[in-house]
């Protein structure tokens, strides 16, 4: 269990972006279990988020409040920066909200590439500037990046996607080094695949394109990147998060960690 406490007696606030689902939702839930405050944000309309958040109210008696913010929107994203920068209170921040597509270079459209930096990579930036000076004022603050094994290799057809996930590490060491001896630490996770909406809508693309099945696709997914030949569990990404803001990871800054079955050891 984490220490859910400041120095000052206050309970711990985390924001984790991309909270309604998938990994986001796993980290969302640790946190709520260990008795964080939760600011769950997703791209989903309020009422989806109440739902996800009432769970984790009624289930762990933690205070949950809902952000319903499209990242994609450099409006969206100042008005949502200037209402945390308001409250001046958040002591974790998970930078984990995103979305693949999926295109040749050459017909990539500009608009998918400006969507995915801005969503990936710029909101990233902004909402760190947000959370540092009340991580500065109580000498600790955890930001963890939601990089990806495509943050230190390509694949092919996800241009926009790999230089966003490369460009988040690069930031990553950049916030480690401005606030390495403050009491925050800033790493970056490298998750290979892990069986959620976003990976399952790349076999079910893949599956359409073979004729084939789909767990016969999703398979074939592991087969030729994943050594393991098996997912990564939520819970292994949750957990990693976790011990990221436990004392003992407190020297870990400037990181990049991959969970990725060997898929990086090729
Ligand atoms: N699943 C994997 O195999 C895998 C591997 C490596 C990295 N990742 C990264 O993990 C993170 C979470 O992915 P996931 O697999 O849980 O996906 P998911 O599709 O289950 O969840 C995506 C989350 O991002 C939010 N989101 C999507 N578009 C948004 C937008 N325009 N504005 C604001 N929020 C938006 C959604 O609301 C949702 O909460 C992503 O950054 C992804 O790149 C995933």
């Amino acid at each position: 269990m984490l220490n859910n406490k400041n120095a000052n007696g206050t309970t711990k606030i985390a924001l984790i972006t991309g909270s309604s689902s998938g990994i986001g939702w796993a980290i969302a839930e640790h946190f709520a279990k260990s008795g964080l405050t939760i600011w769950l944000h997703g791209v989903e309309p309020k009422p989806a988020l109440e739902d996800r958040a009432i769970f984790l109210r009624t289930t762990y008696a933690v205070e949950v409040e809902t952000f319903s913010v499209d990242l994609s929107s450099p409006s969206a994203l100042e008005t949502f920066a200037e209402e945390l920068t308001a409250r001046e209170a958040m002591d974790v921040l998970v930078n984990n909200a995103g979305l693949q597509h999926v295109a040749p270079i050459e017909k990539f459209e500009i608009e998918k590439w400006n969507k995915l930096l801005h969503v990936h990579l710029t909101a990233a930036f902004r909402l760190i500037q947000v959370a540092l000076p009340n991580m500065r004022k109580n000498s600790w603050g955890r930001i963890i990046n939601m990089s990806s094994v495509h943050g230190l290799v390509a694949s092919e057809q996800k241009a926009a996607y790999v230089a966003a996930k490369h460009g988040l590490i690069g930031l990553t060491k950049a916030v480690a080094l401005e606030t390495a001896g403050a009491g925050i630490t800033c790493n970056a996770i490298c998750p290979g695949w892990v069986r959620t909406p976003l990976v399952e809508r790349q076999i079910e693309d893949r599956a359409k394109a073979s004729g084939r099945d789909f767990e016969v696709e999703a398979s074939a997914l592991l087969e030729e990147k994943q050594p393991s030949k098996r997912f990564t569990e939520l819970e292994h990404i949750a957990g990693l998060t976790q011990f990221l803001c436990s004392e003992a990871a407190s020297n870990i800054t400037g990181s990049s960690i991959p969970v990725d079955g060997a898929w990086l050891a090729q």
